[in-house]
């Protein structure tokens, strides 16, 4: 097929993707219907980007991201080179900022702070799209959100349980769920809540959508009655040093058999993955049939595709 036989596609109006509201509830139902779309024919979009770059500037460790965000611009005719290591420790970040966007179409950034993403993007001209800041991890939740309608045709209505740390998948998540329409429960260990901030963004978009967010330190609680039991690991990456107090304060937050059987009837069991079997989850969960999580990391390359020919394409 030709490029002019390429189906059309909605552009984001946002000029970068820094966090999951950067883009509208239009956009982010626009973009998951693309993300099928791609997923189910890829080759009307071969030439989306053709002739476009992007860089990779990963400052921590990868396998989904950093690969789907290769695959998915090479596949759709562009190309992507990784620049991996500190960013700003050479040269100001906004000089990296200003060199790198001479050069490339785009900038996929993972890194530690939140404020290196959000820099990022006030000094460059082209668009900046966050693989994972300590606050956030919106390509993730776009993958997550694509995994629950494929699985239950629509997502509104659902109740996803969330049972761990208060970190940046829950953040993305929580915020997203709301958008969609989806209850959101946490359950978490004491002090290792998500940020206020955060909570009272998603309980306003959340009132607006019919939906509700609850906050407990129960994972009995979170999990009663949740179509989708979810959970990450109990230290991030950046959190290494707090790893074995971390394993004493979430040791009864382990998503384990006993916990799935609290939870409905038809629930499947996500992670974003790397997973660490026997801390936050056990491997019989990961193994079994109620486990989503190489389709979550499936669905990240058809996600970012549609995210990158929303943002990216011409
Ligand atoms: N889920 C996820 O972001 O995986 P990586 O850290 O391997 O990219
Ligand atoms: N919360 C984890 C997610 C890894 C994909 C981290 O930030 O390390």
């Amino acid at each position: 097929m030709t490029p002019s036989t390429q189906p059309s596609i909605t552009k984001i109006a946002s000029p970068d993707f820094t966090k999951d509201l950067d883009i509208t509830q239009d956009e982010l139902l626009a973009l998951l219907d693309l993300a099928s779309d791609v997923k189910r024919s890829p080759e009307p979009y071969r030439n989306a980007l053709a002739g476009r770059s992007t860089v990779l500037l990963f400052e921590k460790p990868s396998l989904r991201t950093r690969m789907t965000f290769e695959l998915a611009i090479q596949q759709l005719g562009g190309h992507a080179i990784l620049n991996d290591g500190p960013i700003g420790q050479r040269e100001p970040l906004k000089d990296v900022a200003r060199n790198v966007a001479r050069w490339v179409d785009g900038i996929v950034v993972r890194t530690f702070a939140q404020k290196t993403v959000d820099d990022l993007a006030r000094w460059s001209s082209v668009p900046v799209i966050n693989a994972l800041s300590d606050m956030w991890h919106p390509c993730q939740i776009l993958a997550d959100m694509q995994t629950l309608r494929e699985h239950f045709g629509s997502v509104r209505g659902l109740k996803l349980a969330f049972v761990g740390d208060g970190n940046n998948v829950a953040h993305s998540l929580m915020l997203t769920a709301a958008r969609l329409g989806m209850d959101f429960a946490l359950a978490n260990p004491p002090k290792y809540d998500a940020a206020a901030s955060v909570i009272a963004e998603a309980r306003e978009i959340a009132a607006r959508n019919d939906s509700r967010i609850t906050l407990t330190n129960s994972p009995e609680a979170a999990v009663a009655g949740a179509h989708a039991v979810y959970t990450d690991v109990w230290a991030s990456m950046g959190e290494e040093a707090e790893a074995a107090e971390r394993r004493e304060a979430f040791a009864d937050y382990q998503v384990d058999d006993d916990l799935m059987s609290h939870a409905g009837p038809e629930a499947i069991f996500m992670h974003c993955l790397p997973a660490k079997r026997g801390e936050e989850v056990t491997d019989s969960v990961v193994e079994s049939a109620r486990s989503v999580v190489f389709d979550q990391a499936e669905n990240r390359l058809h996600a970012q595709k549609a995210l990158l020919m929303m943002l990216l394409g011409r």
